[in-house]
């Protein structure tokens, strides 16, 4: 009899071990699946530029067609970038700022090239929370100070791009860019 029963467990034994058998094959099947999508995901991850590639892209950008008084908006490392030329009055209204007074203190001389103080390149977006200000298009709004107006909050930038009224802690940043020609930048 024991010998019997011992059988029996035997079978059992067998047939339970077939169906663990099958568990692990079938685990192992979706295994090779999950492994196959983790082996694609690096080689897609691969083909898209990386973040240090974004980071030092630049951007050309053509000033022929900006005339005085007129501003362009483009795109820089995935975000606006304005461009403007300022006229004489906008400047002289720049210069007669005592720039020690402002929140963030700093002239139109320290925020332009040299010699090239009527082209004024800022980032298009709102030191407050990153809205982009209006002033840049043709009819915009362009705030109590006549630069731009973020209408987020209300945030008024002067001629120079400088923060004058409302929350924004900070002027427009001013990127990193050189003169490629008299009518031609290259930001970045
Ligand atoms: S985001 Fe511009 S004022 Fe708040």
């Amino acid at each position: 009899m024991a010998t019997e029963v011992q059988g029996t467990e035997a079978v059992m034994d067998e047939g339970e071990g077939v169906r663990r058998r099958d568990f692990i094959n079938i685990a192992a099947v979706s295994f090779a699946g999950v492994g196959g999508l983790a082996v694609l995901y690096p080689l897609v991850t691969q083909m898209s530029p990386s973040a240090d590639v974004l980071a030092q892209a630049t951007t050309e950008v053509d000033l022929s067609a900006i005339q005085p008084g007129q501003a362009i908006k483009t795109v820089f490392r995935s975000q606006p970038l304005f461009v403007r030329q300022l006229t004489e009055k906008e400047i002289a209204e720049a210069d007669a700022v005592d720039a020690s007074s402002l929140r963030d203190p700093q002239t139109l001389e320290e925020r332009t090239i040299e010699g090239k103080k009527q082209w004024l390149v800022t980032m298009g977006v709102c030191t407050h929370l990153g809205c982009v200000p209006l002033g840049a298009g043709e009819g915009e709004n362009k705030g109590e100070y006549g630069g731009y107006f973020c209408p987020c909050h209300g945030s008024h930038y002067d001629t120079a791009a400088r923060i004058r009224k409302g929350p924004a802690p900070k002027n427009l940043v001013v990127p990193e860019y050189q003169f490629t020609s008299d009518t031609a930048i290259l930001v970045g």
